[in-house]
């Protein structure tokens, strides 16, 4: 079975929010942003853009009849300024006219006068003004300061890591259309349904029973979808309701990319400490995240990125804070890996830095220091089946670590302009939404007299494949060809109090709230067969769509046996509810046992760097990853090269750069630049780790959206020693990303004093 979308998509049919013709009367949004980053209001003149042709309603706070905030944990965020700009694109004025131009040059005649207030873009800076979002949050294990002196190593450093942009083809979109008896349905590209319905609902004043979101599949959401859809279906739905007419809100590129938040950047600094073997005994990491003007999802995020800081390693003595930085940028939020790599990342940079100075490989130290079964994390887990020492050896192995290693040593000592590097990254991700509550699946499966069967769940389809998922789990477990059901938009009329689609959970959560439904319709129709054949219920199965009873087939099809089913008065429906057992985490102290299982890889990577010019390739990526039984394996290496792809883009390419004023000059795709397949590694390998299970997951799988993204982490390093093939390394802090830019500038340092001289 492929991707269920892909002769759609690669048609060009498949249909996004506003692909669906517009229904009569249609006006559109658009939204008037501040143009500076922190300040106070002192005069709003909206006069010009409401007698504008084609103006219909201009909107402001005070217009918004029901709630006027906003938020996923706290509702802390007004969905119109409320008088002080926090970033520069805060919404300030909605403008709805006949059509999107109208609306556009409506936008432009809208005038604000702000008194300026200080702006603040880096989160050490707001943390010494003790501008925090929640109180800084500290976990240890183990004690690190009677440890520093016992050891024969120990390493100190800084580090600037940037966000990135989501990207997401399908920019931020809402269609609200008013129905009868004051109700409202929206098309919404939201990863979280049930969050706008609550949303919408609230500031439009009404009961949640009156508002109906319906979402096909999202052009991408990769995170940035998750909290931050809302905004602009609560924006449309209070227009549509006051002019009585269906109005949509598209937000262009531009606009999309300065109105909403990205992946949290975040300084820390870190310490570690390690024995004359190799062996990490303490590491202490300070995580400033850059959280924006508004909490967002800020506080999951840093947990998360708490949870992360050890990653693949066993280490007796950790120390962790975390703070919550309020900046004057946008709200920032979820994007995969929630948190995860920026907790990684820094401890891959102190393991660099204690490799340089004992001399060794920093695989070396790696290796030394990977989890096994049995290992408690700072946060109380235990770790079981574990398959991280299993990947890291199968990779070296099967890879031939080190032929490529003598092979790469050999062609650094022939070549004196181009320089190769080489790179290995364990990745150990917690699988679970840390909010507890969230880990909870449903699916509605409707199987209709002609045998045909449709499934609706709550997961949401953004090209990871859920779809695709939840249709090839409903085939193998009724044994039926996939080619008889088709998968619903998510609506929440149909499915109620849906978790967002994140957490790379959403196929372990709906797809076995799906097994569930389909069991019980199997239970009845196989009672059915059973009384037909005159045999127990246990001996009969359905095989290939055909009835077998004792293994052997019938004459019966699964539609004669649908029918039979429908024409005993038997249900053909069931709706199916899971969340995994076990699972508990108390957030204030940070303790218990937040995931349901793990995911386990290791990822090798080579890169040739161009000494003259400071570009690189990226010469080979080999994956060894624990899918456990994969549901859809051409879906499932799709999610893992895309999530490495994204990976490397984060610390290569992709340069999010707001000024001190805090404003976004990398706003359009001119300035910002993401990976494409030609930047791609040449050769990508991937092996899959055999004969795994994981009893978590449906049909054996384990969760694949996340996981991969870390890969690319490893791109990083594998530039940074093709660099230092080249030339010594002098830094006083770590800087990520490494764009061809920040190479050119390593590799020739005297260059920058020139350039600015
Ligand atoms: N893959 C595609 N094609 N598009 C996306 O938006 N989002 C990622 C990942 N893979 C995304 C994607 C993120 S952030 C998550 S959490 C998971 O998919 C969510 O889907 P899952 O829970 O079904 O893995
Ligand atoms: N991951 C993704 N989204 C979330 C999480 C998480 O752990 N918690 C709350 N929202
Ligand atoms: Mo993914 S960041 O959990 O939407």
């Amino acid at each position: 079975m492929q991707h269920c979308d892909s002769p759609l998509h690669v048609t060009g049919r498949s249909e996004y929010v506003d692909d669906v013709p517009a229904p009569a009367g249609m006006l559109h949004g658009a939204v008037f942003g501040s143009p500076i980053a922190h300040g106070k209001i002192t005069k709003l003149d909206l006069e010009a853009a409401r007698s504008a042709d084609g103006v219909q309603g201009v909107y402001t706070l005070e217009d918004i009849p029901g709630s006027k905030m906003i938020g996923a944990l706290a509702l802390d965020e007004p969905l119109l300024c409320d008088g002080t700009v926090m970033y520069q694109g805060h919404p300030i004025a909605l403008i709805v006219a006949e059509t999107d131009e109208a609306a556009a040059k409506a936008v432009k005649l809208c005038q604000v006068e702000i008194d300026p207030l200080p702006i603040v873009t880096c989160p050490r800076e707001a943390f010494a003004n003790g501008d925090l979002l929640q109180e800084t949050r500290v976990f240890e294990k183990g004690a690190v300061d009677p440890v520093w002196e016992t050891c024969a190593h120990v390493v100190e450093g800084k580090i600037d890591l940037a966000g990135q942009e989501h990207l997401y083809l399908e920019t931020n979109r809402a269609r609200a259309i008013p129905k009868e008896d004051g109700q409202m349905t929206v098309y919404s590209s939201t990863q979280s349904p049930s969050a706008t319905q609550k949303h919408v609902a609230g500031v439009l004043g009404l009961p949640m029973h009156k508002v109906e979101i319906d979402v096909k599949r999202l052009g991408g959401g990769f995170g940035g979808k998750e909290d931050q859809a809302t905004h602009w279906a609560c924006m449309a739905a209070i227009a549509a309701q006051d002019l009585n007419k269906p109005v949509q809100i598209v937000l262009n590129r531009v606009d999309d990319m300065k109105m909403t938040g990205k992946r949290h950047p975040y300084k820390q600094d870190f310490k570690i400490g390690l024995d004359a073997e190799g062996k990490i005994l303490a590491y202490e990491v300070n995580h400033f995240q850059n959280s924006g003007g508004f909490m967002d999802l800020s506080g999951p995020v840093l947990e998360r990125t708490v949870l992360h800081s050890t990653n693949a390693y066993a280490i007796p003595n950790v120390k962790i804070r975390a703070s919550a930085c309020r900046t004057n940028l946008p709200p920032n939020t979820a994007y995969r890996g929630f948190g995860g790599p920026q907790g990684m990342f820094p401890l891959e940079v102190a393991i660099e830095q204690a490799a340089a100075k004992m001399g060794v490989a920093a695989d070396w130290i790696q290796e030394r220091n990977l989890i096994e079964d049995g290992y408690v994390f700072h946060y109380g887990q235990e770790v079981e089946a574990c398959n991280m020492k299993r990947t890291w050896k199968e990779a070296k192995e099967h890879f031939d670590v080190a032929g490529t290693k003598a092979r790469i040593e050999k062609f650094n000592a022939e070549n004196k302009l181009k320089k190769k590097g080489f790179a290995m990254m364990p990745v150990c991700f917690g699988i679970s939404f840390t909010k507890t509550f969230l880990n909870q699946g449903s699916s509605l499966v409707h199987v209709y007299t002609d045998g045909s069967v449709s499934v609706t769940t709550g997961g949401i389809e953004m090209g990871q494949g859920i779809s695709s998922n939840m249709i090839a789990i409903v085939s193998r477990t009724f044994g039926i060809s996939h080619t008889k059901v088709k998968s619903n938009s998510t609506n929440t009329t149909r499915i109620a109090n849906i978790s967002p689609s994140a957490a790379s959970a959403t196929s372990d959560l709906n797809g076995n709230a799906t097994i569930l439904a389909c069991r019980e319709i199997l239970e009845g129709m196989l009672k059915v067969a059973a009384k037909e054949f005159d045999c127990e219920p246990d001996a009969v199965k359905i095989i290939d769509s055909i009835v077998h009873k004792d293994g052997a087939p019938t004459e019966l099809t699964w539609e004669g046996l649908v029918l039979k089913t429908y024409f005993s008065r038997v249900q053909l429906m069931a709706h199916g509810f899971y969340t995994p057992p076990d699972i508990h985490f108390d957030p204030v102290k940070g303790y218990g046992k937040p995931f349901h299982y793990y995911t386990y890889g290791t990822c090798l990577m080579e890169v040739t760097v161009d000494c003259i010019r400071g570009t690189y390739t990226l010469d080979a990526s080999q994956i060894v990853h624990d899918l456990g039984r994969t549901i859809i394996p051409t879906v499932d290496r799709g999610q893992i090269e895309g999530g490495l792809a994204q990976g490397i883009g984060w610390v290569t390419l992709e340069e999010l750069k707001f000024t001190e004023e805090g404003r976004l000059i990398s706003h359009a795709l001119s300035t910002y630049k993401a990976p494409d397949a030609e930047f791609m590694p040449k050769v990508m390998d991937l092996k899959l780790l055999e004969n795994v299970d994981n009893p978590g997951g449906p049909l054996g799988s384990k969760a694949v959206g996340e996981p991969p993204f870390m890969y690319g982490i490893a791109a990083y390093f594998a530039i940074r020693r093709a660099v230092e093939a080249y030339r010594e390394l002098n830094e006083d802090e770590i800087y990520c990303p490494m764009t061809p830019e920040q190479v050119l500038l390593k590799l020739y340092p005297d260059f920058k004093d020139e350039v600015s001289s």
